[in-house]
């Protein structure tokens, strides 16, 4: 593999889809409930629907339909995601709303004349997958809910409809994408000024398309989307373009109730999102790979830590690239991939002095496809201890680019988190698995890890991620700084993360998050060291001993902690 093409892919993803300025938190902390997310309106509008009485579920419902409004490169109705839920009285579920392909997809939808084409997958009609969000969010509340659909989205109508006012980041992400906007009809309407202006901070941004489709979905359930008006109009859509997706692919989505993956490590269980979700199995193989080692007195992000934590990654992600696919379309060896055992064996070859070579590892020919940055995590935990980890996404920045005209919401690119041509390097020199093959109906793999921790039964972390293949690792170091080195909320989502997946080859380091004697002791157990500006964007919330809630904003981002 051409690592220096991976590798500038990227910095040029990062780059392209996120321009926050790094900033500076400080904990917040409240009694009676907590909302963290990547968004201030999304943030309070959440925590309003728990003041008015409304529990965790209200709340996160409430949140994904704010995002849809607020945060439109990743917050969404046009995408989908996974929530994690731990009730006070002990019960856990977990949903999976992650997008479908189509019924039309095929295998080699993406090859032209034999050749891969992965801009398809990534831009424009052909990248979309079944949008899960409005399911999964109805099935939530219906389930787990105290308050009626219509109130929940209440606010979010209300923020479509009479706008709210841009932030600079907000502004200068639809100025990046107005190229992109400006090929498909309804983008250009929805999301660049129309002329030749850009949008500036303080912009009231007004979406009265999108508030009539929420209200839809207010007054008609799953029928005001998957049906209707609203599914004509993304029928259009696919018309226009020439996409796959079907009224029958519409009408027939459901999102799904999975069993948990549950690890124990030391005091804690983590109970995280199973498959299609890789996350959850590639933090309990690093857990179980790293668990017999003196990991507290190797010191947080000292060489050896870092050494021993980036070689359980390599392994883990080694893994998840040939075994993990959509459980409901593969055999994953869920219980192997989870036993001790197993994973004491895959580190039998670990050397505390030296890097092992990604090439010489099993399956060691075969790598995933780089995944975007462009997710958002939120975090919700209510007054009588319930808590919901909820991770959604288009995929990419603004996902496939193509709104639904009348409709006024974007519609994702998830279609490219599948391996695009199995057995074959993509355009990126990366070769896919046939687990995670493109079929219809099937699910694409994700790495979004939405996770809850429990202590003794309690709830103690919930926490979670944006950003690509790092959530994975940036949630498992949300984890074990507060679990081993029992660092405080904000440091414990803030202190310099790292990340190694396998391929490329490489150990990928906050900006300025290891200091040079210590990255040349890694380099010169044989590792290469590559900065990048941020490692995931973490929305965290941790309870403390006396039971008051604490929040994790992360730096990376620009996330709102409020509470009451
Ligand atoms: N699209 C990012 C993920 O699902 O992991």
């Amino acid at each position: 593999m051409n690592i220096s093409r991976c590798l500038s892919l990227f910095v040029t993803l990062f780059i392209f889809t996120s321009s926050l300025p790094a900033q500076v938190f400080e904990s917040k902390t409240f009694e009676n409930g907590m909302v963290v997310s990547a968004d201030k309106y999304a943030s309070e509008i959440g925590n309003e629907i728990l003041k008015q009485g409304g529990n965790a579920v209200d709340a996160a419902v409430a949140v994904q339909f704010a995002l849809a409004v607020t945060l439109p490169r990743a917050g969404n109705i046009g995408g989908g995601g996974f929530m994690v839920i731990h009730l006070a009285n002990g019960e856990t579920a977990a949903l999976d709303f992650r997008e479908k392909a189509p019924t039309k997809a095929t295998r080699d939808m993406y090859l032209r004349n034999g050749e891969f084409k992965s801009e398809l997958s990534w831009e424009g009609i052909l990248a979309v997958g079944v949008p899960g969000t409005v399911d999964g969010m109805i099935k939530a509340l219906e389930r787990y809910g105290k308050m009626p659909l219509d109130m929940v989205i209440q606010p979010a109508i209300k923020l479509a409809r009479e706008g709210y006012v841009l932030s600079y980041s907000h502004a200068e992400s639809l100025n990046d994408h107005r190229d992109t906007f400006r090929k498909y009809q309804a983008s250009a309407r929805y999301f660049t000024t129309g002329d030749t202006t850009l949008f500036s901070e303080g912009d009231l941004f007004v979406q009265k398309d999108l508030a009539g489709t929420l209200e839809r979905i207010a007054r008609f359930g799953r029928e005001g989307f998957y049906a209707g008006p609203v599914a004509d109009a993304i029928i259009n859509e696919m018309e226009r373009y020439k996409g796959l997706i079907s009224y029958k692919d519409l009408y027939n989505y459901e999102s799904k109730w999975r069993d948990l993956v549950e690890v124990d490590f030391r005091d804690y269980k983590l109970h995280i999102m199973p498959p299609p979700s890789s996350g959850s199995i590639a933090i309990a193989q690093i857990l179980k790979m790293i668990q017999d080692y003196p990991i507290k007195e190797m010191g947080h992000n000292s060489a050896e830590y870092v050494h021993l934590l980036s070689e359980a990654m390599r392994r883990a992600f080694a893994d998840r690239s040939f075994y993990l696919g959509d459980p409901d379309f593969v055999d994953i060896p869920l219980q192997r991939l989870l036993s001790q055992e197993y994973n004491t064996e895959r580190m039998a070859s670990f050397s505390p002095d030296k890097a092992t070579a990604s090439s010489s590892l099993s399956h060691g020919e075969i790598a995933g496809h780089p995944e975007s940055d462009e997710t958002t995590h939120f975090s919700i935990v209510d007054n009588e201890g319930n808590a919901v980890a909820v991770t959604t996404t288009l995929n990419g920045s603004f996902g496939s680019h193509v709104s639904v005209s009348g409709a006024g919401f974007l519609l994702n690119n998830e279609m490219d988190d599948f391996s695009a041509q199995p057995g074959e390097p993509n355009t990126y020199g990366l070769i896919g698995a046939e687990a995670n093959a493109i079929e219809p109906g099937k699910r694409m793999l994700s790495s979004m890890s939405p996770a809850i921790v429990t202590k003794n039964g309690k709830v103690d972390m919930v926490i979670g991620a944006a950003g690509g293949p790092r959530i994975i690792t940036a949630t498992l170091q949300s984890f074990l700084n507060r679990a081993l080195f029992d660092m405080r909320a904000q440091q414990a989502t803030t202190f310099p993360r790292f990340h190694h997946q396998w391929l490329p080859d490489t150990i990928f380091i906050d900006d300025f998050g290891l200091s040079p004697d210590t990255q040349k002791l890694l380099e010169e157990k044989g590792h290469f060291i590559f900065p990048m500006p941020g490692i995931g964007r973490a929305h965290n919330i941790y309870i403390e001993t006396d039971g008051s809630l604490s929040s994790g904003v992360d730096p990376r981002g620009d996330g709102y902690a409020a509470g009451h």
